[in-house]
């Protein structure tokens, strides 16, 4: 079909364009009728611009009349300055006079308006993701995206590390969450999976020798989703060999000044904040702590001193080994609301109650602790805050663990009550030192954080032979996450590349030889045979682009996302499949009774 084709796109005529005749192809945006001249919104990728239909030309206006909401047109006609300038638009100041109109394809009416502020609900703008793409800032992601890449492409072929891309049908070995199976027609019975990460590949690729690994892959896990979570998502997946931590960290900052500066025109610092696990947790009650709250709102341990109150609630915790921690809130005014509130957050999240302690602009303090504490103890407790007269400290006691992880909730909590979050603000941490097993309660067992290729720290091999789980709860690894506005944006470790560290790993975990080898067989092997010293990281690529444009959500930064429950409603997968397709790879579908 002959049409005619665009001598510009919709977003790029401007006053300079003045009584040229152009032609715009683009999708029927908007349509308005003032009193016998037509005004059409025509737009594209690149903008809207508007066309103006004069009645005085019947055969151009009978087309126009006839168009609808997202017809495809091709209009011709002269750049004239406007009456009404739109300065919210880069066009805004021009319109087109049409003297020729084509329509090049029909639309049905679509499901929803598009536009930037859609009404529609998101699984209608998900089953229609095509329209749904057509909306400008959805694209701007989608062009965002694209341009992150680009940097990132550019940025590790500048230092050296080769692209290279691992199988995607690979061998199940589960690293956390559930494998997606894929069934082999040729070996009836036997499964691939689909890789959770290239974990595997890109240290198998550091025996060959590559030295420098990265690729930007999909992975795929079937784990409960989250608005931070897909089950196929994409990681900026890199490896790097004879390099310790620091140089892992200085190529990654390095890609984050990148993107920055050529995305966002912002220069991040020299290097990135560290805290050490223990660190984050004593701190911020979380492993992913969001540097950006106003006054920092950091957990303060004051089990000293109230070591000696009468309150009996307190008592129990110390006597039972347990801690009293908490958080101050500097100079907000906290209503009874608030703190009934914030009593129920606590409760609900398994802890008997939280204590408070006002003190008030005249020196008095309100609380309904005080008939439990002496003066000095209350000094005490307003010195360890550093607290000053119109301050509030929120107190919680009880097990260690469960009072900072609930202060680190009750942290995020008062800084979304209290708008003490700056928006503005990229806050990279480094977390490091994390523990290299946590001990399973349920299953009575070992497992480990991050996975089983984990360096433990040097000064803590010692523990891979004790049995004791205090100590080999210590045990600390070479291993970090880089947090960003309290969001995990990477995860990486340095390797294990000893064959007899990694024995021992296997047999805290309580993986015996037999099911290493069925496991992992073939990354062993490989190892025996001159595995240098090793580590890397993978960055959640679809985190990052999330945070670059502002979403709460990574859905918006993918094409074609899944929904929470892992389906895809623009095509309607997962979906049954023929009896035919069943037969071939020889597997039956059992129906629950
Ligand atoms: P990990 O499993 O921590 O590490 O993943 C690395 C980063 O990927 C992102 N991420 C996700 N993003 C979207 N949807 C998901 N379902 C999802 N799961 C993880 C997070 C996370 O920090 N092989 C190791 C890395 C290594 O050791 O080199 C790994 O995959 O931002």
């Amino acid at each position: 079909m002959i049409f005619k084709k665009r001598t510009h796109n919709c977003g790029e005529l401007s006053q300079t364009n003045i009584n040229e005749n152009v032609t715009l192809n683009g999708w029927v945006s908007k349509k308005r009728d003032l009193g016998g001249l037509l005004f059409i919104d025509i737009r594209d990728r690149y903008g809207i611009t508007q066309l103006k239909i004069n009645p005085d030309n019947s055969s151009v206006y009978e087309i126009a009349n006839r168009l609808g909401q997202e017809f495809v047109i091709s209009a011709t006609g002269m750049v004239m300055k406007r009456e009404s300038i739109n300065k919210n638009i880069p066009t805004g100041e021009i319109e087109i006079d049409v003297n020729e109109i084509e329509i090049l394809n029909e639309s049905d009416i679509p499901p929803f308006v598009i536009e930037n502020d859609v009404k529609a609900a998101d699984d209608l703008r998900l089953k229609y993701r095509y329209l749904d793409l057509r909306r400008k800032n959805i694209t701007d992601n989608l062009i965002l995206r694209n341009k992150v890449y680009q940097v990132v492409h550019r940025y590790f072929e500048k230092h050296g590390f080769v692209e290279v891309e691992t199988p995607i049908l690979m061998k199940s070995t589960p690293e956390g969450a559930r494998d997606y199976l894929v069934p082999s027609r040729v070996h009836k019975g036997k499964f691939y999976a689909l890789p959770q990460s290239p974990q595997i590949y890109k240290q198998i690729l550091m025996v060959s020798g590559l030295d420098r690994y990265v690729q930007i892959c999909k992975c795929f896990r079937d784990e409960d989703l989250r608005a931070d979570r897909q089950p196929e998502f994409t990681q900026i997946d890199l490896e790097m060999s004879f390099v310790t931590q620091d140089d892992v960290f200085q190529i990654l900052e390095g890609m984050f000044k990148e993107i920055w500066r050529e995305v966002k025109d912002i220069d991040l610092p020299e290097s990135f904040t560290r805290l050490t696990y223990d660190e984050a947790i004593e701190c911020y009650g979380i492993d992913k702590p969001d540097l950006r709250i106003k006054g920092g709102l950091k957990i303060v341990n004051i089990t000293d001193a109230v070591r000696n109150s009468e309150f009996k609630v307190f008592n129990d915790a110390i006597n039972s080994g347990g801690t009293i921690a908490g958080i101050r809130l500097q100079g907000s005014e906290v209503s009874r609301k608030i703190i009934d509130s914030l009593t129920d957050f606590v409760k609900n999240l398994g802890l008997g109650g939280l204590g408070y302690l006002k003190f008030n602009a005249d020196g008095s303090v309100q609380s309904p602790l005080t008939k439990f504490l002496s003066t000095e103890i209350t000094e005490s407790v307003k010195q360890a805050f550093s607290a000053g007269n119109g301050d509030t400290v929120f107190i919680l006691s009880g097990v260690r663990k469960k009072v900072q992880s609930v202060l680190g909730q009750l942290r995020l909590k008062l800084a979304e009550i209290f708008k003490l979050t700056d928006e503005s603000k990229y806050e990279f941490a480094w977390i490091t030192d994390f523990p290299l097993f946590n001990y399973d309660e349920e299953e009575k067992r070992f497992v480990a954080e991050h996975h089983v290729f984990t360096m433990p720290k040097d000064e803590y091999l010692k523990f891979l032979d004790s049995r004791n789980i205090e100590e080999v709860e210590s045990i600390r690894a070479n291993c970090y996450d880089l947090v960003l506005n309290g969001h995990e944006i990477i995860s990486g470790s340095i390797r294990i590349h000893k064959p007899d560290i990694q024995k021992k790993v296997f047999d805290v975990i309580g993986l015996t030889d037999e099911e290493a080898r069925q496991k992992f067989g073939f990354i062993l092997e490989a190892f025996r045979y001159g595995a240098p010293p090793h580590g890397g990281a993978a960055v959640g690529f679809d985190r990052i682009i999330a945070i670059l444009c502002g979403l709460n959500s990574i859905t918006d930064t993918i094409a074609f996302p899944k929904t929470l429950k892992a389906s895809s409603l623009m095509d309607e997968c997962p979906s049954e499949v023929s009896t035919g397709q069943l037969e071939e790879l020889g597997i039956s579908i059992v129906k629950k009774s």
